[in-house]
């Protein structure tokens, strides 16, 4: 029982030799496809969705949308360089605290024109600290506005705020050169083309290669000596089980189909032997028939019923 297991795993090593390059997290040896740019319209619009939440400091507040806009509009006109468009659809749902105040969640979108951003030179880090924390918008609303902090103060507990921004690599003027992805930082402004290999291109652990960008990445699958992965992505997870289950059925089947063809074979010769038989006993009954009609000729009618079967 031992031997054949050292012999299998022994055939497992020789075949994995011919794989002996690694690919670590992050680390794509066989990739030679450097980032680029992608082509983006001009005209493209970048939207980050924002809540926050504020808590109502007179008794008799009500949320009015437009007075949060214009303190907020101030705020975003002033940061990430002037690349500003505008804020849209604010949305303000409100509750009760546990002490009975007022208090509205309010979530709304800041658009802004990618293009601009981009000949701003805008980075991701600028985005994160100008309008993508929490703090960074308290401070600003409240330090550019001017009618809002009359009536709320903003919650101080950052978990209620949500900052998430729209998918420039999915917008219909965005484009990447052949054999590249789209790849982008939703929260921050960074969209290039990359190798397919560098976004999880090779499922389960296997090694992407990409030569050129002339060429689409292609898969080493991950071996062991009881798991095989499969398929273009590796994708396919085959255990040495299965193979042994489709071996054994797979085997029956021929068996059965063996079978069937002996017995298919039997039937007709047993069935082919019959016909020849009946044929051979039709011939005869003419030749009795017509031994009787030429006896009958010769006015002798030969007794015809005597035939043989
Ligand atoms: C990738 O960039 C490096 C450094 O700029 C350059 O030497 C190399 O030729 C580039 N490779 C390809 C395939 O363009
Ligand atoms: C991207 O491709 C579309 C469709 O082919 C084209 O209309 C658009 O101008 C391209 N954009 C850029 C920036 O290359
Ligand atoms: C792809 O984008 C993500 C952010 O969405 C980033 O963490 C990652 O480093 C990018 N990959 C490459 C290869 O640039
Ligand atoms: C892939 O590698 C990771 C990290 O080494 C490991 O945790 C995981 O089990 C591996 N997956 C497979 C399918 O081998």
């Amino acid at each position: 029982m031992k031997t054949p297991v050292i012999y299998w795993k022994l055939f497992v090593l020789l075949v994995s030799l011919g794989k002996v390059y690694s690919q670590t997290t992050n680390n794509f040896p066989l990739v030679n496809v450097n980032d680029s740019s992608a082509g983006i319209d001009v005209g493209t619009q970048k939207t980050y969705t924002t809540r926050v939440r504020l808590i109502a400091t007179t008794p008799s507040s009500t949320f009015v949308p437009s007075v949060f806009q214009n303190d907020a509009v101030n705020f975003y006109q002033q940061t990430l360089g002037g690349s500003y468009a505008a804020v849209t659809g604010v949305v303000g749902t409100s509750g009760t605290s546990s002490t009975g105040q007022l208090i509205v969640d309010v979530v709304y979108n800041v658009l802004y024109s990618f293009t601009a951003m981009q000949n701003v030179g805008i980075t991701d880090n600028q985005v994160t600290t100008e309008i993508g924390t929490y703090q960074a918008v308290i401070d600003g609303i409240n330090d550019f506005g001017t009618t809002l902090k009359n009536f709320y103060v903003f919650e101080t507990d950052s978990s209620v705020f949500v900052f998430s921004g729209s998918s420039i690599c999915s917008a219909p003027g965005t484009n990447c050169t052949a054999n590249t992805v789209c790849n982008e930082t939703l929260s921050g402004v960074t969209v290039m083309c990359i190798s397919a290999c560098k976004k999880g291109y090779c499922q389960n652990n296997g090694t992407c290669e990409q030569a050129s960008s002339a060429t689409g990445p292609t898969c080493t699958c991950l071996s062991t000596a009881d798991v095989w992965f499969l398929g273009t992505t590796c994708q396919t997870r085959v255990e040495l089980w299965m193979v042994i289950v489709a071996a054994v059925l797979g085997f029956l089947l021929i068996l059965a189909a063996i079978i069937l063809a002996c017995c298919c074979y039997v039937t007709k010769r047993r069935k082919k032997e019959k016909e020849s038989g009946l044929y051979l006993t039709s011939e005869k009954t003419t030749t009795y028939t017509n031994k009787g009609y030429l006896d009958t000729e010769h006015g002798q009618i030969t007794k015809v019923d005597a035939v043989p079967r």
